[in-house]
């Protein structure tokens, strides 16, 4: 497995890095068990994914800590602190205290069995929470990292609410952030201007989520999305095969299936470091580890995209 360096981090990661949430959450979202979710993590490693994303409302950080017994330090961890109160909005303003953000921390330590958290990142966070995090939560984050607990600060956006990426936007203008994980893919491409320019300039690690998600996997979905965005005017339906609308994909490019297309293309997104991908199926694992390490799509068809969504900034492709 292809390693890079993450950002001003300095760790070594593998380009592709498994997800322990989304829909699938390792398929404990689909009604697998947690042994099956362990064997998932587990044929990550065997694969030579070295970056595992996890997070205590995922419910998988006891699943990452049974499967990274006795190889801790093969695996950087990234997990997170959730910034509103447990069964709040999540978009609302019942923040959670720093105090019960650090016992937090030490629940995640024990699940994670380990003494150290690689990457310890505010849970999809919205502009409204932004000041919140930086003056209370980031002056917690730090004293945790001089305590030796956790390495580095990250922040996730919440990119079905925010698909312009206003929070992380405001976040650049802050030092204290080591890594974002950022929401991309070839619907919504407006990271590449907003966030990823930036992000290399200041040397933020950036891991993309949202690669493919439902949009990009089933079919039926990606139909019905093209066709509300084409009656949203947001594209030009005169441009697509309303039936096939990324069948030029196939036709001219050796990839062999849209989700493999869409993990390469934000592979090779000069500024993205680690692709996540989420799922609950050995099978499916395998050969998006391998997509990810395949070289990139053909220039006119990274064009063709660019063309066709390059203005979207509405949509995730949830
Ligand atoms: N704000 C946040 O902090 C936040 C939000 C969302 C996600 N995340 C992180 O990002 C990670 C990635 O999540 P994502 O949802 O963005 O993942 P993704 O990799 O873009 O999409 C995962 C979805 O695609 C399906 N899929 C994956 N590979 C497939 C294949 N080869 N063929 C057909 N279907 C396939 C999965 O179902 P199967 O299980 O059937 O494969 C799952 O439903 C999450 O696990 C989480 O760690 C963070």
């Amino acid at each position: 497995m292809e390693k890079t360096g993450l950002g001003r981090t300095g760790l070594s990661v593998s380009v592709a890095g498994l997800g322990c949430g989304g829909h699938s959450r390792l398929g404990l979202g689909t009604g697998g068990s947690p042994r099956h979710a362990v064997s998932v993590v587990s044929a990550a490693l065997d694969a030579g994914i070295n970056f595992i994303d996890t997070a205590r409302v995922y419910g998988t950080e006891d699943i990452v800590g049974q499967a990274i017994a006795g190889r801790r330090d093969q695996v950087v961890i990234s997990t997170k602190l959730p910034v509103v109160q447990p069964g709040t909005s999540a978009l609302g303003a019942q923040h959670v205290p720093a105090a019960d953000s650090i016992a937090s921390v030490e629940d995640s330590l024990q699940r994670l069995g380990t003494d150290h958290i690689d990457i310890l990142h505010l849970h999809g966070v919205v502009a409204s929470q932004y000041e919140y995090c930086l003056n209370e939560l980031v002056p917690a984050m730090q004293q945790l990292q001089q305590q030796g607990k956790i390495r580095f600060l990250g922040l996730t956006e919440r990119f079905i609410f925010d698909p312009q990426h206003s929070m992380l936007t405001r976040a650049l203008q802050d030092d204290c952030w080591d890594v974002f994980m950022v929401g991309f893919n070839l619907i919504n491409q407006s990271a590449r201007q907003r966030i990823l320019q930036k992000t290399a300039d200041k040397n933020i690690g950036v891991l993309n989520m949202f690669a493919v998600r439902r949009a990009l996997s089933r079919p039926e979905a990606l139909l019905q999305l093209i066709a509300e965005m084409a009656d949203n005017e947001l594209i030009d339906a005169t441009r697509f095969d309303l039936r096939d609308p990324l069948g030029f994909l196939l036709d001219d490019s050796d990839a062999d299936t849209i989700v493999e297309a869409a993990y390469r293309f934000c592979r090779h997104q000069r500024g993205v470091d680690v692709v996540l991908t989420g799922t609950g199926n050995t099978g499916h694992l395998n050969e998006n580890a391998a997509a990810i390490q395949k070289g990139p799509l053909p220039g006119p068809c990274v064009a063709r995209l660019q063309e066709l969504f390059g203005g979207i900034d509405s949509v995730s492709g949830n």
